[in-house]
């Protein structure tokens, strides 16, 4: 099934799937929730988004006390204990604060004394960012053990006045322990990223960095808010998404068969399905938990991941083929034989 040579190189160190692990917050926000604070209804957000209800950040949560249990989660699923961790990678648009690096705050709530940790911001991309960037450390040999962390409050810098972007968001995050092994599972086995900073408008929260500091008034105070170009997303999107399905698919040597499950980035179910329907996808093979959780951003991919694995939806040595797009623009796929 797997033919590329450079793929199938028994000495190669692969980076391969310990375990994974997923955190929502308690809260849940339905859709009739939505009707009571913007002029919205249950049918318009079901048909247009396929989103039903989203998990919500308490008081007490936040993005790294999100992440620190989901990678708790997965350290359980993989059997191994915080010390044993070398990197920390926490992919978040929503971080715990300016400085220091919500991954810093996961070491310490994890008690991960071994590991250096740093974050990554690709918006909704940061996941699967984040995976081939621990892949080259792990597959290079630099270190033998990663957590892959996706969290995100996105609640917090939700406009909850404009209706066509605050139905789509909700809280949550989704954590891999990835081993660097010489044997088994291919583990990651291809991952490409992409960056279009030209078109940076379309999806932004422009307040509170260099460019609009704190102590400059704003010139409109929804500049603390995400503000996203859904239209012009939605079609870039799914253009982008077909190019990397294609890519994945051509690089490592496979068929779109031989994909077990495919587990974009949770953006809406109607880009989702018809995606997969242009590249011939099966319904069973194309993964959805949207309804469940709303657009988490880089927790998105993560939690789909860790729901597939605990459902049985993967089993050890399915391939599965992950993508992603997302504010920068960015946008970027992991080929992982689980
Ligand atoms: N309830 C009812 N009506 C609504 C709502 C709502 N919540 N929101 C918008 N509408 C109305 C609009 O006002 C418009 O009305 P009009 O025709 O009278 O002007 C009509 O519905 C259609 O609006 P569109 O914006 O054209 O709706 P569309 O079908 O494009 O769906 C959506 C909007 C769901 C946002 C879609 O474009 C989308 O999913 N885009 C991609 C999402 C995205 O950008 N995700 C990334 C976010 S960034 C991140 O993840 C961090």
């Amino acid at each position: 099934m797997v033919n590329n040579p450079t793929i199938q190189s028994s000495l190669r160190l692969r980076a391969v799937v310990a375990g994974t692990g997923s955190s929502v917050p308690a809260k849940v926000m339905t859709n009739e929730d939505f009707m009571k604070i913007v002029d919205t209804s249950d049918e318009w957000i079901v048909t247009r988004t396929g989103i039903r209800e989203r998990h919500i950040a308490g008081p007490q949560d936040t993005t790294a006390t999100l992440a620190a249990q989901a990678a708790r989660n997965a350290l359980e699923r993989a059997g191994m204990k915080p010390e044993e961790i070398e990197l920390i990678i926490v992919a978040t648009v929503t971080p715990e604060m300016v400085f220091p690096s919500t991954a810093c705050f996961v070491q310490a709530m994890l008690g991960a004394s071994n590991a250096w940790a740093f974050d990554l911001n690709a918006a909704c991309s940061g996941f699967v960012y984040s995976l081939s960037i621990a892949q080259q450390f792990l597959s290079s040999g630099r270190y033998r053990t990663a957590l892959v962390i996706g969290a995100e409050t996105l609640s917090r810098i939700t406009n909850y006045k404009d209706r066509s972007s605050c139905i789509l968001f909700g809280d949550g995050a989704g954590a891999v322990v990835l081993k660097a092994v010489s044997s088994g599972p291919e583990g990651i086995m291809y991952s490409t990223s992409f960056s279009d900073g030209s078109s940076w408008e379309a999806l932004k929260c422009q307040a509170y960095g260099s460019r609009h500091p704190v102590s400059i008034p704003l010139e409109n105070p929804d500049m603390v808010y995400m503000d996203i170009n859904g239209r012009e997303v939605y079609h870039t999107a799914v253009r982008r998404i077909v190019e990397l399905v294609n890519e994945c698919l051509e690089k490592c040597d496979l068929q779109v068969e031989d994909i077990a499950m495919f587990i974009p980035h949770q953006m809406n179910a109607r880009i989702i399905e018809s995606v997969g329907k242009r590249l011939r996808f099966a319904d069973e093979k194309i993964f959805i938990n949207i309804d469940k959780y709303g657009n988490t951003s880089a927790a998105s991919i993560p939690i789909a991941l860790d729901e597939c694995c605990r459902t049985g939806k993967v089993k050890s040595g399915d391939i599965v083929l992950l993508v992603a797009f997302g504010g920068g623009l960015t946008w970027g796929a992991n080929v992982i034989q689980m």
